[in-house]
């Protein structure tokens, strides 16, 4: 296994590129097997674990894919399997993204369902309702998803959701797209990574409307063809680096970003002190002498983002007073708070409700990883911890941030990556 090997209190300076969306990429992905003819180029699609693990599912299936310089192509008109088996599933959640393509396409699909996750219940209810909605019939035999059309394709539908969700969105828009007749999605996620697989299915040849709001209207078509796309970048991705140079007291740009996407955490941002410049594809945050503490909820797009709660935790625990953290997409997704508390953090958990004591002088120790945002918060903390912080099973971080150390020592950071055994 591999583990961080952080020197802290080093401070950063200079330009780092943001990579390609992990959460636009997936989808993106999986909305290749709608494709009849040709081959698929999708660009700047992030060098990662979660991206490879879904490249291994399409080959599983029969597609051919090629991925050099952070182009993927795909090739799915061999497709001979609509099975995505337990050994691939239980690696990555958002492989339920096959679900859709593979019944609007096949007319059947076998999904194993995706089983437990480290930041409490995950249900896919959503999926399996739109699913139905589009005239499918589901059901659960021995751990899997058991999806099937009625009649010889599923058939357009309105389909209400009760809460917003990005996969089930991405998963009823890649079924409806082929589905006959119109569908109308109603609380549909607006998160910029649905929009653009809205983007792409167009550019397939899908015809879809009121891409970006939460009424998505979707005539279906008969086949979609190849494409070329550029994927957007990796909104997460770059919050996070920001969030390193304000925790280590530093002025930092990242660019080829969209800063417009990023509206919430930048507001956030000034409100704990830092001074935000905006360009046209570049986003330039300079930390001040002292951070003060700033309350966030996180809820769906365009609001604070779940996937930015533990570092925004770890910024908080550099800055004056108490903050308030409290996460509405995933309740209890705090597993990065005892951790931080090891590193000398004064973190509280109330009713689902975190409270950080800051500023708090963290010491470096070693911690562990237990998922890919949690991950990132103990690297930033050990960016800024006194001594030197290992952050082991990075098996996470790999999932989600493209060179993420090296990104980091780029800007004036001293990481380096070690392999170790764990005693079991
Ligand atoms: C996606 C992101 C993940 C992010 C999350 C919320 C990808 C690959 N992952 O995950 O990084 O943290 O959005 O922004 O894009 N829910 C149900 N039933 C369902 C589906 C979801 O109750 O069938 C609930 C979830 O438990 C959660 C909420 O809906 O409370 C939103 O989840 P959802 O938007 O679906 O998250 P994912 O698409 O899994």
């Amino acid at each position: 296994m591999d583990k961080l090997v952080i020197q802290g209190r080093h401070r950063l300076s200079g330009t780092v590129k943001a990579s390609g969306s992990k959460n636009s990429a997936l989808p993106l992905m999986a909305a290749a097997l709608l494709c009849s003819t040709g081959e698929i180029k999708l660009s700047r699609i992030p060098d990662l674990k979660d991206v490879r693990t879904l490249s291994k599912l399409l080959g599983y299936l029969g597609a051919e894919t090629s991925y050099r310089e952070n182009t993927l192509n795909i090739s799915t008109s061999n497709i001979r399997c609509a099975q995505a088996p337990y050994e691939l599933v239980k690696q990555m959640r958002a492989s339920i993204y096959v679900l859709g393509p593979l019944l609007a396409k096949f007319g059947r699909a076998s999904v194993s369902l995706p089983g437990g996750c480290a930041f409490g219940p995950r249900p896919i209810d959503l999926h399996l309702m739109a699913m139905e909605k589009l005239g499918a019939s589901v059901s659960i035999e021995k751990g899997f998803i058991e999806a099937r059309t009625k009649g010889t394709c599923l058939k357009g539908a309105a389909i209400d959701f009760p809460i917003t969700s990005v996969g089930a969105t991405g998963n009823a828009l890649m079924a409806a797209v082929l589905a006959k007749g119109r569908t109308i999605i109603r609380n549909a996620a607006v998160e910029p990574e649905i929009a653009t697989l809205c983007r792409f299915l167009n550019a397939m040849g899908a015809d879809i409307r009121g891409i970006g709001t939460e009424s998505l209207e979707i005539e279906g078509v008969e086949t979609l063809n190849a494409a070329e796309f550029t994927n957007i970048f990796d909104r997460i991705e770059a919050a996070t680096l920001l969030t390193a140079g304000a925790i280590t007291g530093s002025a930092i740009t990242v660019t080829d970003v969209d800063p417009s996407q990023l509206i919430t955490v930048l507001g956030k941002f000034e409100e704990a002190g830092c001074k935000i410049v905006t360009d046209t594809g570049s986003i330039t945050l300079q930390s001040p002498d002292a951070l003060v503490r700033s309350d966030v909820i996180a809820n769906p797009y365009p609001l604070f983002p779940t996937d930015m709660q533990a570092q925004w935790i770890a910024l908080m625990t550099q800055a004056e007073g108490a903050s308030h953290v409290i996460d509405k997409i995933y309740h209890e997704r705090f597993n990065h708070i005892p951790e931080l508390n090891r590193l000398g953090a004064h973190i509280e958990i109330r009713d689902n409700e975190a409270t950080v004591h800051g500023p708090r002088k963290l010491t470096g120790t070693k911690v562990m990883s237990t998922d890919l945002r949690a991950s990132a918060s103990l690297v930033l903390a050990g960016l800024v911890a006194e001594g030197v912080t290992e952050v082991l099973r990075i098996y996470h971080l790999d999932r989600g941030y493209e060179c993420i150390e090296q990104k980091l020592n780029d800007l004036g950071a001293a990481i380096t990556r070690e392999s170790y055994q764990e005693f079991l």
